[in-house]
């Protein structure tokens, strides 16, 4: 026998050999297949009887390819047992169809998160855009540009976290107010999503940290009823189309007139225990913006009017959702955070 030939009957072997295997369709037709090609008196077997016969100096070479096609069919029946166990990429046509499902959680956005770009909408649907601001801030940001002298009692009413003399965690976002304008010219609208500290008392509904958005609109000829425009749009956006709105006189530092501003219930017609049996809940605080805090800025008090106002997101979301207690937002707790 030549080594050519030799050579060729290993080959057809190996042939023969992966494409049995490769149409092996069950377990038995794969066993079938290695009993024919690889087994004690499979055909690889015979093939190598042959090659006893082959020139003394081409046996070591035979030999070798006869080790490497009997490993390749090996290795071949090895992986076709594994395609078509129980749960293998060939089993079923590809699926185990007797497999339960997977549960595959998508995430979704904090109940927060979700009012925020609510709000963010609606005023970008008014020509609002977003800005933004540091917490960590100065002394001239959070009070002395709002109007909040030093010393003034007005600043117990913003009860700050001082990070040192004159920096500390801001008690609000009207400091991105003074940041945008300090920023640039008139005209303005923007609202100011954002993180806000305060050392209160931890309990259902106080929380040394929780979130506001900001509202600022600068311009000439910007009046009480563009604010109060604004704002009925925005609770009835939040709350639905039957929200009505009061505003109560109120007073803060960078606002004049100021106004404390309630919604109708959304829970009753005319008293509950959410709103106390009064009929409305407090929602924000605003105002048209004050000339102290224009001069602080830059701006000209005699040429531009404009309105600002504030409101807590925990709050929003409480109403909206139901929530009880404000220190579930913080908690990361799923079970919680999955209800919404
Ligand atoms: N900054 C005020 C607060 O935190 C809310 C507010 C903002 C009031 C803007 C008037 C105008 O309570």
């Amino acid at each position: 026998m030549s080594a050519s030939s030799g050579e060729n009957a290993l080959r057809e072997v190996e042939a023969k050999g992966l494409a049995a295997i490769e149409a092996a369709r069950d377990a038995a037709a794969i066993e079938a297949a290695r009993v024919k090609y690889v087994g004690r008196s499979g055909e690889l077997r015979e093939a190598m009887k042959l090659l006893r016969t082959a020139p003394a100096e081409e046996r070591p070479a035979l030999g070798k390819l006869a080790n490497v096609v009997k490993e390749k069919l090996t290795a071949a029946i090895e992986a076709r047992r594994e395609a078509l166990a129980p749960g293998g990429a060939s089993a079923g046509g590809g699926v185990d169809v007797t497999r339960p499902g997977e549960h595959r959680a998508s995430g979704h956005l904090h109940p927060l998160t979700q009012i925020e770009d609510e709000l963010k909408h609606v005023f970008a649907c008014l020509g609002f855009k977003v800005a933004e601001g540091p917490e960590v801030e100065t002394e001239r940001h959070n009070f002395s540009a709002l109007n909040i002298p030093l010393e003034h009692p007005s600043r117990d009413a913003f009860d700050t976290f001082y990070v040192s003399d004159r920096v500390l965690l801001r008690s609000h976002t009207s400091t991105v107010q003074i940041r945008v304008m300090e920023s640039g010219p008139p005209p303005v609208r923007v609202v100011m999503p954002g993180r806000v500290y305060r050392p209160d008392r931890v309990d259902a509904t106080h929380h040394y940290c929780f979130h506001q958005i900001e509202g600022l609109a600068v311009d000439e000829n910007i009046c009480f009823a563009d604010l109060k425009a604004v704002l009925n749009l925005a609770m009835r956006a939040l709350f639905g189309k039957a929200t009505r709105t009061r505003f109560r006189p109120s007073f803060f530092p960078f606002t004049e007139p100021s106004a404390e501003v309630d919604i109708s219930c959304p829970f009753c017609g005319d008293g509950c225990g959410i709103c106390k049996g009064s009929g409305w809940i407090e929602v924000l605080g605003a105002g048209m913006v004050d000339p102290a805090v224009f001069e602080a800025v830059g701006y000209d008090p005699e040429r531009y009017t404009g309105f600002a106002f504030g409101m807590g997101l925990e709050r929003l979301a409480m109403l909206r959702f139901g929530i009880d207690d404000i220190r579930l937002f913080l908690e990361n707790d799923l079970r919680f955070l999955e209800q919404f």
